[in-house]
C-alpha cells in the first residue's frame, strides 16, 4: 500500500485554547510520534483562511509567530513534521481556483457553517464575502494539493472533508484520470470542549468572554480561577448528563480527556467515581489535571516564542518542503486541465 500522508491545519488567530488542544493539536503530536517511518506529516498555519474575517495586519503577523511557537511547544518536531504557513505555498491558492471551476455553488450554499453565518446576517449579501462562501474549496485545496490520505479534524469539520472527497472524485471523473486523492477523515477521539461560561456553546477563540476558554499560555493560578468560576448548576451530586447538565458534563469531559486513563474508562464511570465530591472539589480536581497538561506546554512555549531567528528558520524550511510537495501535484493537475 501507498505510504500515508497526514495533513491538518489551524488558523493563526490567537493563542490556541484547551479545546483546540484536546480536540486537535494533541492528536497531531500523537500521530507524529506513532507514525510509520514512511508516513509524511504536514501541519499548516492557515493564514489565508484567517483573513476570511478582517484581521489587523500587525496582530495577524504576531499571531502567526506565536502559533508557530505553539505548534513546536505542543510537541511537533520540524525534523519529522512539515510545519508551514499556508500563504508561503502559493499552490494552495492556485489549486483553489482550479477547484472553484469544479465546485457547485448549490453544494457550498448548503454547508452548515455558511448557513449559520447567513442566518445571522441581517443586511443581506452586501457584507457577506466571497472568501467565506468558498472557504471549503480552499480547505479542499489544502488537503488535495499535498495528496493527503488522512486528515485529523474535529467533529465540526466532517462535512468539509466530505466536500473535499467529492471535489476530488469529481475532478478525476471530469478529466478521466486519477489525479487527486480523496482523503480519509480521522475524527478526533475527544468530544467538543464547551465554553466555561456558556456551556451550550463550544469553547472558541472568537468568544468575547476571556473566562470562557483556557489558553495554552495561561499560568496555573489563572487556570484555577477560570475553572473555579465555570458555570455549573444546582442539581445534587455529580452525574454525566450533557443535555441536562452541560456545565458539569463539560468539566467531566475536560477531566476525562486531560487525565491518563482516557483508554480505560468513560465519562459515566468517571462521574460515578467522583460521586461523593462537592462541585467545588470536582473543580479542584479538574484544575489540577488541566494545569498538569498545560504547564509543560506553556514552559516550552515561553522558551521558544522570543527566538525569532529559530522560528523564521523553521517556517522557511517547512515552506520549502511544502512547496515541493505541492509542486508535484500541480504538474499533474495542470497537465490534466490543459494549462
Ligand atoms: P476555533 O474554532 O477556536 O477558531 P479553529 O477553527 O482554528 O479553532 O480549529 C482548529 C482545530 O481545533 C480544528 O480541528 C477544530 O475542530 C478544533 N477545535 C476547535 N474548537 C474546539 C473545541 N471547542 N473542542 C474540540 N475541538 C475544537
Ligand atoms: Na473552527
Amino acid at each position: 500500500t501507498r505510504p500515508k500522508t497526514i495533513f491538518s491545519g489551524i488558523q493563526p488567530t490567537g493563542v490556541p485554547h484547551l479545546g483546540n488542544y484536546l480536540g486537535a493539536l494533541r492528536q497531531w503530536a500523537k500521530l507524529q510520534d506513532t507514525a510509520e517511518a514512511d508516513t509524511t506529516l504536514l501541519y499548516s498555519l492557515v493564514d489565508l483562511h484567517a483573513i476570511t474575517i478582517r484581521q489587523n495586519p500587525k496582530q495577524l503577523r504576531q499571531w502567526k509567530k506565536e502559533s508557530l511557537a505553539m505548534l513546536l511547544a505542543i510537541g511537533l518536531d520540524p525534523k519529522r513534521s512539515v510545519i508551514f504557513h499556508q500563504s508561503a505555498v502559493p499552490a494552495h491558492a492556485e489549486l483553489m481556483w482550479i477547484l472553484s471551476c469544479q465546485a457547485s455553488t448549490g453544494y457550498l450554499g448548503r454547508m452548515t457553517q455558511w448557513k449559520d453565518k447567513t442566518a445571522n446576517e441581517k443586511d443581506g449579501s452586501e457584507k457577506l464575502k466571497l472568501g467565506l462562501f468558498s472557504y471549503p474549496v480552499l480547505q479542499a485545496a489544502d488537503i488535495l494539493v499535498h495528496r493527503a490520505t488522512h486528515v485529523p479534524v474535529g467533529h465540526d469539520q466532517a462535512q468539509h472533508l466530505e466536500f473535499a472527497r467529492q471535489i476530488a472524485n469529481g475532478f478525476n471523473e471530469t478529466y478521466g484520470r486519477h489525479v487527486l486523492t480523496p482523503p480519509e477523515t480521522l475524527v478526533s477521539p475527544a468530544k467538543r470542549i464547551m465554553s466555561l461560561t456558556e456551556p451550550d456553546k463550544k469553547m472558541s477563540k472568537s468568544h468575547s468572554n476571556p473566562k470562557s476558554r483556557i489558553l495554552l499560555t495561561d499560568p496555573d493560578d489563572v487556570i484555577r480561577s477560570k475553572i473555579k468560576s465555570a458555570v455549573t448548576d444546582s442539581y445534587e451530586g455529580i452525574t454525566y448528563e450533557p443535555e441536562r447538565r452541560p456545565g458539569v458534563s463539560n468539566l467531566l469531559d475536560i477531566f476525562y480527556h486531560s487525565g491518563e486513563a482516557v483508554e480505560t474508562s468513560s465519562q459515566d464511570e468517571l462521574a460515578k467515581h467522583m460521586q461523593g465530591l462537592s462541585l467545588r472539589a470536582l473543580k479542584e480536581e479538574v484544575a489540577m489535571a488541566v494545569t498538569n497538561v498545560i504547564r509543560p506546554i506553556r514552559e516550552r512555549y515561553e522558551s521558544l516564542v522570543h527566538d525569532q531567528a529559530a522560528l523564521d528558520a523553521v517556517a522557511e524550511k517547512g515552506a520549502q518542503k511544502a512547496v515541493r510537495s505541492a509542486a508535484a501535484t500541480m504538474v499533474e493537475v495542470k497537465s490534466a486541465v490543459g494549462l
